[in-house]
């Protein structure tokens, strides 16, 4: 029987990568895709944020922390998502995982992170100070005036710089949504056209001028976003164009957040109602709540944080704020 001090804790060394994906995909069964995916098109891969235990040289078990910096109030906040954390069946119930967390808090410490959030069991990651976050989505079912103008069409690698654009006009001033580099879109562009993902995404015209995008995933599932929100039209339009692409007569839609101005923008379209149907309650727009993974304070030093004291407090505004979208930035 290993006892768990007989275990070594520190990061991946260089030339253990194979062993690292041959670990994950011996315990991801099923995804064995996903998670060398995961590794090998982290667009800011380190080897110093991969933890790993070993036991004789042999990892045992694994960590990575994807860096990202997040939208705050306006300003950054630099956050670890925490993703591929596994252990050997063989090597379970040990308290690895729980090392290689203390590990990750310490080096997310030491390099000024300021918060980390990770999709997963609270059972087994709240012990170890991540608390679970709910936020709020939104869910819809109504008919919504028709647009004629507008048209959609499938994204193209050549819509990168618009792709980006609008995504900073939509989400520059939120709280949550993870700040995307030149080298991130390249990526996710690749995935969209290659379609590796499940992810489709849309760009939306209106009489020949393009006006945003949005992201789907499945019929009725809207996961993202981006338009110039300084005009309330364009962000009509899109609501109507996201209805008349994916609300075939008696579809709902499921936005994946919750937004103050999206819900003002879907009461503006919607069309008259009928009497009977409001009756039979066959058109609703309702906020429920929904997990978005669980999310830990690392630091208070940042001045974006000033009377954030605890997770709790950041967990506060972050639900607030309702726009969490560290899902669709983990490749
Ligand atoms: C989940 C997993 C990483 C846990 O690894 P581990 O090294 O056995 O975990 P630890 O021994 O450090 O346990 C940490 C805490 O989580 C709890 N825990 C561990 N496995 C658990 C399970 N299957 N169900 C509920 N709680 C669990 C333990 O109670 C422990 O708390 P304690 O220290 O108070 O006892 C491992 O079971 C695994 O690799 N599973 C398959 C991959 C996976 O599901 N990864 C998680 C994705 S979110």
């Amino acid at each position: 029987m290993v006892r768990n001090d007989e275990y070594s804790i520190g990061p991946l060394k260089k030339g253990e990568e194979a062993a690292l994906i041959d670990l994950l995909q011996a315990l991801y069964i099923g995804r064995e895709k996903h998670v060398k995916r995961a590794v090998c098109n982290e667009p800011f891969f380190r080897h110093e944020r991969i933890t790993v235990a070993r036991y004789n040289n042999v990892l045992t078990a694994c960590l990575h922390i994807h860096k990202r910096l997040v939208y705050f109030h306006g300003r950054h906040l630099l956050m670890g998502g925490i993703g591929g954390v596994a252990t050997h069946p063989a090597h379970r119930r040990k308290g690895l995982a729980r090392r290689l967390l203390e590990d990750a808090t310490v080096y997310m410490r030491k390099k000024k992170y300021d918060l980390s959030v990770l999709f997963g069991e609270p059972a087994i990651y709240e012990k170890s100070g991540w608390q679970t976050l709910t936020s709020f989505s939104l869910h819809s079912k109504l008919p919504l005036f028709q647009d004629r103008l507008l048209t959609m069409r499938k994204a193209r690698p050549d819509d990168l710089k618009h792709l980006q654009k609008w995504y900073v006009q939509f989400n520059g001033k939120r709280t949550g949504p993870v700040l995307r580099n030149r080298k991130y879109w390249e990526l996710w562009i690749k995935q969209v056209i290659q379609k590796r993902f499940a992810y489709k995404t849309y760009i939306v015209s209106r009489c020949k001028l393009n006006i945003g995008y949005f992201v789907c995933l499945g019929p009725g599932e809207i996961v993202e976003i981006g338009c110039d929100i300084t005009n309330c039209q364009y962000i009509d339009s899109m609501v109507k164009a996201i209805y008349s692409k994916l609300s075939k007569a008696g579809t709902d839609i499921n936005w994946h957040f919750f937004m103050p101005d999206l819900f003002d923008s879907i009461r503006r379209c919607s069309s008259k109602l009928h009497l009977d149907e409001l009756r039979n309650k066959s058109y609703f727009v309702t906020i429920a709540p929904k997990y978005a993974g669980l999310c830990k304070l690392i630091s208070t030093t940042n001045k974006a944080l000033s009377g954030i004291g605890s997770t709790d407090d950041l967990i506060t505004i972050l639900r607030e704020n309702n726009y969490i979208s560290w899902a669709r930035d983990h490749f």
